[in-house]
């Protein structure tokens, strides 16, 4: 049962955490102050989703929390019946917080006959919500949100979290900071280049879902290191594996692995730490037991 919080400074604005996204949608009340409504949800013997609110929320600005991450379908159909249903009661304005935003890897059609994801994903967004908020969405071949938004959709940055969380822990003296492919380079060398760290980005072919080779196109001084892997996304491990292989050739101290959002499928956890790495790390846009590094403070000043 979600905690209730009496916010008398802006009671016109809720926030509704959705079936995977209470616990950050909770995080974000305690720092805002904003009442935390209560909603419930259930699936029916079939798989179709029941969604209810529980209070009225005519008038209201309604801030509904849902990470897309392992179930996307479930929870982005969830979140369009739950903003819909606000909208239907009487909701002001539905904004959208997807800590991890889903379908974004396939930002173009790769191939004849594919599906354009991200922009079909987004299109469904914008029949709902008014507003969204996400973290890193990854953005490669894409420019920014607006590109298959048109709504306002904001892309908040992970890495000032990233970066306090690396030099507290670490020494810039003896700890390496490493992308595993071209495309981290926005992560891991902004995120070294921002407290002084050494960096190498590696280059990353990827032959299938499952099956990627990693090359370090940047020899350093490994031995006696530390090395920090930093990436936005541990899907099936395979990157963060392959790279971890091509590190233990390099008689370093440990590594560890930082990611933004931790999906961490078919055992992925498990491999990387039997691949070598000492610890894996994570912010909390994906629920998952490796979060560490908590960015649900960067919303307030929006609410
Ligand atoms: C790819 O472009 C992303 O930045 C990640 O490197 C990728 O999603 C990781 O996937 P996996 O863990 O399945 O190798």
């Amino acid at each position: 049962m979600p905690n209730a919080i009496i916010c008398p400074m802006d009671s016109k604005k809720v926030i509704v955490g959705l079936s995977n996204g209470i616990g950050f949608a909770k995080k974000i009340s305690a720092h805002s102050k904003i009442k935390l409504e209560k909603y419930s949800f259930r699936n029916f013997p079939d798989g179709e989703v029941y969604v209810k609110f529980d209070s009225d929320l005519n008038g209201k600005e309604v801030v509904l929390v849902q990470s897309l991450s392992l179930r996307p379908n479930d929870f982005l159909i969830e979140l369009i019946f739950a903003a819909r249903t606000a909208k239907a009661m009487g909701a002001k304005k539905v904004t959208a917080v997807t800590p991890y935003l889903a379908y974004m890897r396939q930002d173009k059609v790769f191939n004849f006959g594919e599906s354009f994801s991200a922009k079909e994903m987004a299109s469904l967004l914008c029949v709902a919500v008014d507003e969204l908020f996400t973290f890193e969405p990854h953005l490669h071949r894409l420019q920014s949100l607006s590109a298959i938004f048109s709504i306002k959709a904001t892309s908040l940055s992970a890495s000032e979290k990233i970066a306090n969380f690396v030099s507290k822990k670490f020494s810039s003296k003896d700890t390496i900071i490493v992308g595993p492919d071209l495309e981290s380079s926005k992560w891991a060398k902004k995120i070294a280049d921002m407290i002084g760290f050494e960096s190498s980005i590696f280059e990353k072919t990827r032959f299938s879902d499952r099956h990627v080779k990693v090359r370090v196109a940047k020899e350093v001084e490994w031995k006696n290191k530390n090395v920090v892997i930093i990436d936005d996304i541990i899907s099936t491990g395979k990157t963060v594996v392959e790279s971890v292989k091509e590190l233990k050739k390099r008689k370093q101290r440990a590594i560890y692995c930082i990611c933004v959002h931790a999906l961490l499928v078919e055992g992925a956890l498990e491999k990387i730490l039997n691949a070598g790495a000492k610890k894996v790390i994570s912010c909390n846009t994906v629920p998952s037991k490796t979060n560490r590094i908590d960015l649900s403070d960067e919303l307030v000043k929006f609410f």
